[in-house]
């Protein structure tokens, strides 16, 4: 990695966390991701999840058939892990390299987690292979019962669940997604090496604050929920201290302006059009820049046991004023709307387009 006060190169980065969608909003979603990331983890959150190796394929067809043309682009997929899912479907799919990991969702925790799992012993023999074969496992990691405080999930979840499951299955790889506590952080950096969390640009730049700020503003809207100031700045240190354990995951989560604008409004936050940037600045306000490669794309294959990857982007101190809208064309008439994070704000780091050949 080489950078200047005016000038950041560094090997291309991947995305080890991200919505895609599907249909209509392909084009878009992949798009914005492709133009900097090599790859990326793709959640099997659809609307119908993904949860067979058939489904996977057809999926990530659609993904490279909206990849712009001179674009280099892999998407690495998920299965969705249900109770009444097959261990050998999610070892079939690893062998052959379509899966890279397995997503567990605790039912009705997020988005399209309806089909998620309630009774986490339910999947233990799921588990047992996963851990046998060396299959990650992805965790979001919150509770859902009612009479826990929205701001405890995480750590309720860690404290109930995680911790006896690492117990039952030791030598699991484990990704917590999302991370957003410094319990979390601190779990994590005292694990052992296989457990590994991602971290999000939208959780190192808002606290709950924002969610609130002179009327509710569901833009910021995301889940895990973002927390007080403090778990803010406990994600900052991790992220920026240049420990293997935490790397990039955008958990980039588009949903339609309208869906948004609900009075039961969608979870998730559409960061991918300006992700890297949005890491740089943090980096860079936390005196870190030299850091921001390992994070951004060499821990993460390094956790997954993948090669690096080989080209390199340059971001350029130049300031850039993130639009309030990206467009989703629905057909040659319509169009709907995005918002992306940082939306009106200014940026002071701008990609310079494509990867460095
Ligand atoms: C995600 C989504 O919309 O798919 N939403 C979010 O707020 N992050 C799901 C998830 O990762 O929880
Ligand atoms: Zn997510």
């Amino acid at each position: 990695m080489n950078h200047s006060p005016e000038r950041i190169t560094l090997r291309q980065p991947d995305d080890w966390h991200l919505h895609l969608r599907d249909g209509d909003m392909l084009n878009v979603t992949v798009m914005n991701t492709a133009r900097v990331f090599r790859r990326a983890v793709v959640m099997p959150n659809l609307t119908v999840p993904i949860t067979t190796v058939e489904a996977a394929v057809s999926y990530r067809k659609r993904i490279l058939d909206s990849t712009p043309v001179g674009m280099a682009f892999t998407p690495l997929m998920t299965a969705y892990i249900t109770s009444n899912l097959c261990p050998e479907v999610l070892e079939k799919g690893f062998r052959n390299g379509v899966f890279i990991a397995a997503k567990l969702y605790p039912a009705n925790s997020t988005t399209n987690s309806a089909q998620g799992v309630s009774d986490l012993r339910s999947i233990d023999s799921l588990l047992e292979t996963m851990e046998s074969i060396g299959m990650p496992l992805l965790i979001h990691g919150e509770v859902v019962d009612r009479d826990v405080d929205v701001f405890d999930r995480e750590v309720v979840f860690i404290e109930r669940h995680l911790v006896p499951l690492l117990v039952r299955f030791p030598r699991l790889k484990v990704v917590l997604e999302h991370i957003t506590t410094e319990q979390a952080v601190e779990f994590v950096d005292t694990s052992s090496s296989k457990i590994a969390a991602t971290i999000t640009p939208h959780h190192l730049h808002i606290n709950r604050n924002a969610m609130f700020d002179g009327g509710l503003r569901s833009d910021f809207f995301c889940l895990p929920v973002a927390k007080r100031e403090r778990h803010r700045l406990a994600l900052r240190k991790a992220a920026t201290s240049g420990k293997a354990c935490f790397f990039l995951g955008t958990d980039s989560a588009p949903h339609l302006r309208a869906f948004k604008e609900s009075s039961c409004g969608c979870a998730g936050i559409f960061n991918s059009p300006y992700a890297l940037e949005s890491y740089a600045e943090v980096f860079e306000q936390e005196g870190a820049l030299d850091r921001l490669e390992a994070f951004a794309s060499e821990y993460g294959p390094v956790f997954y046991g993948l090669p690096l990857n080989e080209q390199s982007v340059t971001l350029i101190k130049q300031n850039q004023v993130v639009p309030d809208f990206v467009e989703v064309l629905r057909n040659e008439q319509t169009s709907e709307k995005l918002v992306p994070f940082h939306a009106g704000e200014t940026l002071r780091w701008t990609l310079l387009m494509g990867p460095n050949k």
